[in-house]
């Protein structure tokens, strides 16, 4: 049996009618970036996250740097995130002369408020936890550390879309939040494209003339910035897909389920949350000689990622920062991603389990 990771061909044939009209629309009208679709997606993605704004720019990686530059952070400044995410979230600090320092991460794969307290220092500007795998970090403890020190909160909410903590929903904390809605997330344009969110009227504006080299009235540039916009065919890509969103968590829910049943008793399946709504992003699990099960499950048609085999600490341009990283390198070694989304089917499941199953001889 072959299972795929993620399979990003349109195979339902009402949804690929539904996006191929929605783009025809926008060919017909004709505005092809910041066209009407925009505006409408940003009002419904502020909306569904309990948020005042939202500005819709070209990826997460872009959401993350435009936010943190629209709130002040540069060189000489610390900037405390996890020491487990796609490299994304540390380039986004680096590339605006600031300094990622990484914090230790939980069992939960999530940045440690412990750890983050540690590493706290005059020259700390803010914290970017990440919600990894979708699950949403304990932001309590970290809205109470950035209120503590008069720390700016940003969200990495790139891999969360959906989830919600206590029926707050990711993108709902912090000063800033981020979304990433490239073709490989739960909530996913055909591409590339990214959402920053936020209730402050002020950085809002700031933040759309940023995506747009820093102009105003379009031609005016008050400071440097980058085109960072994002393309109306996406844009209405993603406004089709936003009401697809409930039933896709809720189908990587069950599957979930069906893995945490089969599993649970041969390898670590993640973690409860009290009060978590989980979009399932990736279902990790964590588990021994983790390579050889890898090879052992490719072997068989089953196709695995590792999310993510290095360390942002490790990686050559940030070897020299700050970090804490003795639970992350024990995690990191075990961490498996085992295909979980809608798309895969009961018998996939059990043939995924049966085989994770065979390998420990059980
Ligand atoms: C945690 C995290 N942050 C940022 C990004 C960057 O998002 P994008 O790929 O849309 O640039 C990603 C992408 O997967 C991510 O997982």
């Amino acid at each position: 049996m072959h299972v795929p990771f993620l399979d990003l061909r349109v195979t339902d044939p009402a949804e690929k009618a539904a996006l191929l009209s929605a783009v025809e629309r926008v060919l017909d009208h004709g505005r092809l970036i910041n066209g009407p679709e925009m505006e409408t997606l940003e009002t419904k993605v502020a909306e569904s996250c309990g948020r005042r704004f939202a500005v819709g720019v070209g990826s997460g990686t872009v959401a993350l740097y435009l936010a943190l530059k629209g709130l002040g952070i540069g060189p000489g400044d610390e900037v405390i995130t996890t020491s487990l995410s796609w490299i994304a979230t540390a380039n986004a600090i680096g590339l605006l002369g600031a300094t990622p320092v990484f914090a230790d991460i939980g069992d939960d794969l999530n940045i440690d408020p412990d750890s983050a307290t540690r590493l706290v220092t005059s020259r700390t500007k803010a914290i970017v936890p990440v919600h990894y795998t979708g699950r949403i970090c304990r932001m309590e403890a970290f809205e109470a550390l950035c209120s503590e020190h008069k720390l700016l909160l940003v969200e990495d909410a790139a891999q969360s879309f959906g989830s919600r903590l206590n029926d707050r929903p990711a993108g709902n904390f912090g000063t800033v939040a981020c979304f990433s809605m490239n073709s490989m997330k739960v909530f996913a344009s055909c591409g590339e494209a990214g959402m920053i969110l936020t209730d402050d009227a002020a950085m809002r504006e700031r933040l759309v003339s940023l995506r747009y080299n820093g102009t105003v009235n379009r031609e005016t540039c008050i400071e440097p910035s980058l085109n960072g916009r994002m393309e109306t065919m996406q844009a209405a890509i993603l406004l089709e897909r936003l009401p697809l969103v409930p039933a896709i968590i809720q189908a990587r829910q069950e599957r979930a389920a069906w893995y945490d049943a089969l599993l649970a008793d041969v390898v670590d399946t993640p973690p409860a949350t009290p009060g978590l709504f989980h979009s399932y992003y990736t279902y990790t699990i964590q588990a021994d000689r983790r390579d050889e099960l890898k090879a052992y499950l490719e072997e068989r048609g089953v196709e695995c990622k590792i999310q993510h085999p290095i360390l942002m600490p490790d990686q050559p341009p940030y070897k020299s920062c700050r970090a804490e990283t003795d639970n992350a390198r024990r995690v990191q070694a075990r961490i498996l991603c085992i295909p979980a989304n809608e798309k895969v089917r009961r018998e996939q499941v059990e043939y995924v389990a049966q085989s994770i199953r065979s390998f420990y001889g059980s």
